[in-house]
């Protein structure tokens, strides 16, 4: 079919075929389809929407513009984790040696932060002299040795996607399910693992601010998993509030290491024990996700995840002493408290905005390939529901300047909305999504 002609039938609403759907994918990816009439058929594609089928085949387009990794050489099976991002998500760094302690293999590609979410590949490098880019021989040998890996993507898995989220990025079109569905499916069908779990953020500091947003993501991804036989899980969570207590790349290490050691923050061990059981479920190492969770918290418990951490940054070149010896860290040579204004209880933290403000600081960055500062960021010591008396911190700003203290001081304070009555926080696991249907938790 000519290009114009797919693009007329997108924009009417007809279903397109699979070949037709390859040949604008492959044909962008060897540069014989223009970047024009691309844009004009992802705009087609974000105003009227694709079928549960074209996107499956959109995705497997996107799989074949590019190498897929082979994890066969790797014993059992395999299981990813992904998450649509958020601020302070640092789960990663704390599921995937849990779930590795308890026997299942873990082969990581991760991505870096961009705009006011972090990125797990930043967080690791703050780490010193951890390396996250790792040949494709050296990644498997890693997970085949210590049965754990973190790595950043190599460049040919799923060119296709690079190319189609730049242009989407300058046309308007990255706010589309199917697209999003199939980009993030996309990158792990290609990674290689056999069955996919998915942590779905809703809410202010996530991509998808609805529930019904997020439920329609989450169903488009499960889907597609199903379609192209790879058992996919999501579970919806909240991103109102930041997730656990730091924001900023070395400050989520050591609450990670602080997790792994039994001393974490409720909300993050919740989640972590939760996708953990998920997991171990999916690929038949628990019978449920219950039982999974059980098995996750006794791994916790006996530091045998922890172990794994320290394993995987000796693999990758740091030293895992540097993890819990004082100075083994990157710190901030500036650390600033922000007052509460008033007596009250902790009703809100807009997650965006704290977001934010540790890009500001310098932990995030605005455009691909900019540094990151690995030691500014933020610690909140208040949560919603929590009580505070007038003066009393809510958080810590980790900074690089005494004014760049003041300024991000000033704007936490205003993330926070402090009232007299006691507050409930909303739970942070809201639905779970699966072949099966959609479950509220
Ligand atoms: N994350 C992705 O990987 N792709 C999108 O399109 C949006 C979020």
């Amino acid at each position: 079919m000519r290009i114009p002609e797919i693009i007329d039938r997108q924009r009417r609403g007809l279903e397109l075929t699979a070949e037709a759907i390859r040949d604008l994918v492959i044909g962008y990816v060897r540069g014989e389809v223009p970047d024009y009439q691309v844009a004009a058929w992802l705009m087609a594609v974000c105003l009227r929407g694709m079928t549960p089928r074209e996107t499956a085949d959109l995705t497997r387009a996107m799989v074949d513009s590019g190498e897929t990794a082979d994890l066969g050489s790797i014993p059992g099976r395999k299981v990813d984790k992904h998450s649509t991002g958020g601020v302070g998500d640092k789960t990663t760094l704390v599921l995937a040696p849990l779930v590795a302690a308890c026997g299942v293999p873990v082969a990581k590609m991760s991505g870096r932060g961009l705009g006011h979410t972090g990125g797990t590949l930043d967080k690791l490098q703050s780490i010193p002299g951890v390396t996250v880019s790792l040949s494709r021989d050296r990644f498997l040998a890693q997970v085949r040795e210590i049965g754990l890996a973190v790595a950043g993507q190599t460049a040919d898995l799923v060119p296709a996607d690079g190319l189609l989220y730049a242009l989407r990025d300058v046309t308007a079109t990255v706010d589309s399910v199917p697209l999003i569905a199939s980009s993030i499916m996309s990158k792990k069908i290609a990674g290689g693992a056999d069955a996919i779990v998915l942590d779905v953020k809703v809410g202010s500091g996530a991509f998808m601010r609805s529930y019904e947003e997020a439920l329609e993501l989450a169903r488009a991804m499960v889907r597609i998993g199903e379609e192209v036989g790879r058992p996919t899980v999501a579970v919806l969570t909240n991103m109102d509030e930041p997730l656990g207590r730091a924001v900023g790349n070395a400050l989520e290490v050591a609450e990670a290491v602080e997790t792994l050691s039994g001393h974490g923050p409720a909300d993050l061990v919740e989640l972590c024990l939760s996708l953990a059981g998920e997991m171990l479920s999916l690929v038949g190492a628990a019978g449920d996700a219950a039982e999974g969770a059980a098995a996750a918290s006794t791994a916790l418990r006996t530091g045998k995840a922890l172990a794994k951490l320290e394993a995987m940054v000796r693999a990758q070149g740091g030293d895992p002493r540097d993890l819990r010896r004082p100075g083994g860290l990157p710190a901030a040579p500036v650390v600033a408290e922000v007052p509460a204004p008033e007596e009250g209880h902790v009703a809100g933290i807009d997650a965006r905005e704290i977001g934010l403000v540790a890009m500001g600081l310098g932990a995030g960055r605005a455009r691909k390939g900019e540094t990151v500062d690995p030691a500014v960021g933020l610690v909140l010591r208040k949560k919603v529901g929590d009580a505070a008396k007038a003066g009393e911190p809510l958080g810590l700003v980790h900074a690089r300047s005494a004014p760049a203290a003041e300024a991000a001081v000033r704007r936490v304070a205003a993330a926070y909305r402090v009232v007299r009555e006691r507050v409930r926080p909303r739970p942070l696991l809201l639905a779970r999504v699966s072949s099966r249907g959609v479950q509220n938790l």
